[in-house]
């Protein structure tokens, strides 16, 4: 059977949260060492991704969009290859728009010829933005014909829909055919951040499924308050709000697309990335969305608990609060019965450490912002 694009979450680098237009050919192919030879495409990081910023600012006397002479003098087509010699895949970036939000040619009226070009050049990943939208031009028309072109380009790409949770976009953006799409305003490096669009995609619990993911935005974990995009960067986020901001962006199925500039990353940035109880969680084949329990007795801590393919369940418990609080969950909650003899074999996810049978619930403590990822098997 061929692969389905984009069936889980896809995962990746992106250059945007750190370098903004700070990149060539060198710097692209930096990051592809660095995500083979530091152990993150084996934990499935397979999308190497050029935001905006990568062409020049006019369109060829064909109409063709032209990588930057000055950061890319040989074209794309060798930094693809290269991308691709070492397993990974490449993705690029453009605007149903008539220019992108840096103000780069925007594929409006071009997306045929662009699609065609993105293929012939070995793309396999389009985030698609919102900016400079014709008026009049509704958005699920424009990403409903990127979309087409894509998908008759002769090549396999995603469609990676950026559109920022506008105009109900989770009602119609499955139908257009994207494989993502973004539901909030972009990501900054702070808890303020990281916060509210899980808050705004806790509010849609509802959504997901195979194909067609919620995209909370690029990663922040291991950027530190460092990084040289003025829309992104800020004060930085505690190991414990990382923490946090990666078991939500794996519990809640959305694209793990990393943000932080992997070369110079800290240890405990990379552990948290490189989480493999987590990714086995954000990639389960059936990518199921979560359920919510929360806890009137802990005012902002909840559980997120989703089913995996296995029988097994993944839970997520969380503390938004500013205290120090009790939190969990009861086994009642989930569907399992201690009267009927059921419980629960557990294994902790940040620790990965195996903690044993439980039986009826689950309660720990956590500090502000803290959490807890288990998973638990049926134990009889
Ligand atoms: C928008 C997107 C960002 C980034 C920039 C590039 O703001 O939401 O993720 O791609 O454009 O200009």
């Amino acid at each position: 059977m061929t692969e389905r694009l984009a069936a889980v979450p896809p995962m990746g680098w992106n250059s945007w949260n750190t370098l903004y237009d700070d990149y060539n050919e060198e710097t692209v192919k930096q990051m592809a060492d660095v995500m083979v030879e530091e152990g993150y495409l084996d934990c499935g990081y397979r999308y190497l991704i050029l935001d905006d910023c990568w062409a020049e600012r006019e369109r060829d006397e064909n109409g063709c969009l032209v990588p930057s002479h000055e950061k890319f003098p040989d074209g794309l087509e060798p930094v693809i290859e290269y991308v691709h010699n070492k397993g990974l895949r490449f993705g690029i970036y453009g605007c149903c728009g008539v220019k992108t939000c840096a103000g780069y040619p925007g594929s409006f009226e071009h997306e045929k010829q662009d699609a065609e070009a993105f293929a012939a050049w070995g793309v396999d990943y389009l985030k698609y933005d919102n900016c400079y939208r014709p008026t009049a031009q509704k958005a699920d028309m424009l990403y409903r014909r990127m979309s087409y072109a894509l998908r008759n380009s002769g090549r396999d790409i995603v469609l990676a829909a950026c559109q920022w949770g506008r105009e109900e976009v989770e009602r119609w953006i499955r139908s257009t055919g994207a494989h993502t799409y973004r539901s909030t305003i972009d990501i900054r490096d702070n808890w303020e951040s990281v916060k509210s669009i899980a808050d705004k995609r806790i509010l849609h619990l509802e959504e997901g499924g195979p194909c067609c993911h919620n995209d909370m935005d690029m990663l922040v974990v291991g950027m530190n308050g460092g990084g040289s995009n003025p829309e992104t960067t800020a004060e930085g986020c505690s190991l414990a709000e990382y923490q946090t901001h990666f078991a939500l962006w794996a519990l809640l199925d959305s694209p793990l697309i990393m943000g932080c500039d992997i070369r110079k990353i800290d240890d405990d940035s990379r552990n948290i990335l490189q989480n493999r109880d987590l990714i086995a969680i954000n990639q389960d084949p059936e990518a199921r969305t979560c359920y919510m329990l929360s806890c009137e007795c802990s005012p902002g801590t909840f559980a997120l608990v989703r089913p995996l393919s296995d029988g097994s369940l993944a839970a997520g418990v969380f503390n938004f609060s500013e205290e120090n609080m009790k939190a969990g969950f009861t086994f009642w909650d989930l569907g399992i019965s201690a009267a009927a003899g059921q419980k629960l074999r557990f294994r902790d996810c940040l620790t990965h450490e195996d903690m044993g049978v439980l039986t009826e619930s689950c309660c720990i403590r956590l500090d502000p912002h803290e959490c807890k990822v288990f998973r638990m098997w049926n134990a009889g």
